[in-house]
Parts: structure tokens; sequence; C-alpha cells
């Protein structure tokens, strides 16, 4: 099935939130959540950010079902949409996207305005907000490595959604960030972007901390076909 396709009720079940604790797919990001724990021994892993070669690949879907998982593991997540070029977290958790990341940046509303209570108890969103038309020079000023130290105080994790790689606010959030997770769509993606996109975060000094095999199908007899399986 090609991803233009999609129904939006596609959209909606590729999100854990109706699934079963025990389906598969929970299982897969259960794994990712416990496997994240392991990756990064002498760094504290506070804030993740994600990002892909190309758009499409699913890093905001990852990026939310392990924020519900890890929600419903009744860890404090904060959930940052820092892709400006693309939001999208508001569209996935549905809340309205009025202010924002970009908002508290030029000083419009203080964070704890900003952020808006997720569906889970233990979830936490900041969308964009008002996107800029200089979303690299906001991401990369002062401000926004204040911002993500206040987020951290907030939260036990913040995760934050990044656009593609090859815009350069991606490398930008990955050298902010104590590790970034690089999402790889497993039909399309080519080994040499790959590996070129690896070269610009290690450029960027950006901890690495693995790779997110997305859509990639178990079974086609399955009883669970419609379901991608991420493979971390
Ligand atoms: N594992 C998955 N299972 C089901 N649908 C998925 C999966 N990964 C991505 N999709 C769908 O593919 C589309 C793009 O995903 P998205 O996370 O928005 O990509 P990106 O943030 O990398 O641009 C969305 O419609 C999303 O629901
Ligand atoms: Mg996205």
């Amino acid at each position: 099935m090609k991803r233009q396709h999609r129904s939006k009720k596609y959209k909606e079940q590729a999100l854990l939130y109706n699934l079963e604790p025990k389906s598969p797919l929970v299982e897969s990001y259960r794994n990712m959540r416990a496997n994240l724990n392991f990756l990064s021994p002498d760094r504290e892993l506070k804030k993740i950010s994600f990002t892909s070669s190309e758009i499409g690949d699913g890093k905001t879907i990852t990026l939310c079902n392990l924020a519900i998982i890890m929600a419903r593991n009744e860890q404090q997540v904060l959930i940052i949409d820092a892709d400006l070029r693309r939001p999208k977290i508001h569209k996935y958790l549905n809340i309205t996207n009025h202010q924002g990341l970009t908002d508290v940046l030029t000083d419009r509303v203080t964070l704890e305005e900003a952020i808006r209570e997720g569906a889970q108890e233990c979830l936490k969103i900041l969308p964009s907000g008002t996107l800029p038309p200089n979303p690299a020079e906001l991401l990369a000023s002062r401000r926004m490595s204040e911002l993500l130290d206040e987020a951290g105080e907030k939260a036990e994790i913040v995760l934050i959604d990044a656009p593609i790689v090859t815009i350069s606010d991606a490398a930008i959030l990955g050298n902010k960030a104590d590790g970034v997770i690089f999402v790889v769509q497993s039909h399309d993606s080519k080994e040499e972007q790959v590996l070129e996109a690896q070269e610009r975060l290690e450029r960027a000094n950006a901890n690495i901390l693995g790779t997110v095999l997305n859509l990639h199908p178990i079974s086609k007899d399955g009883k669970y076909y419609n379901y991608y399986y991420p493979e971390y």
C-alpha cells in the first residue's frame, strides 16, 4: 500500500492508544523504550531528537508512539514539535497549535503557558506554534538551549520532533539533544542516503543512539497485516 493512499482511519490505527497492552506492536515500542536505557551509559538521556532522510519515513509517528508507551509506564514525557517546516504533532495528538515552541522562543508566552496536557496523565505537549520565516536561526538560538534545559526540568524525558536531516535544523537539534534516533523506512531508504545522514549528524557532534527500522511488515498473511512494526 502506498503511503499517500492511507486513510485517516489508518493514521489513527498507527497510534497505540487503542491497542491492547499485549499486542505485538505495543511490545515492539516497549522494547525500544527498554533499549534506550542501555544506549548511552555515559550520558544521561533526557532530551532525544528524531530525524530521518526523507519526509514520511515515520519520525512523528514513532516519536508519538514511544511517548505513549513511556507515559503508560508513568514516565513524565514532554513532546516538543521542533519540526518547524511540517509540524504534525498537534494533528496526531489532536490539540490546537495556536501557541507553541516558536511563541515561547520569541517571548510571546512562557513555556508553562504553552505546554498542553495530552490524553494521558503523564504526557505533555509543546506544539510548534506560529511558523517563523527563520526556523534554523530560532532553533540555533541560546534561548532554544535554555528552553530545552527548562523542559528537562519539567519532565523525565523530552522527545523532540525534528525535520529531515538535510535541513540544518535537524543537525542543530541533534547537537542540542542528548541523543538522536534515526528513523529509517525499510522499503525505501537507500544505504548511501542513510550513511550520508549519519555523517551529517556526526559532523554536528550529535550522539546517534540508533536506528528505528519503520514500516517493516512482519507477516503478509498474519493477523496484523495492516500494522507495521518498528524494529530497533
Ligand atoms: N509504523 C507505521 N504504521 C502505520 N503507519 C505509519 C507507520 N509509520 C508511518 N506511518 C504513516 O506514514 C505517514 C508518515 O508518517 P510520519 O510519522 O508523519 O512521517 P515523518 O514525520 O517522518 O514525515 C503517516 O500517515 C503515518 O501515519
Ligand atoms: Mg513528521
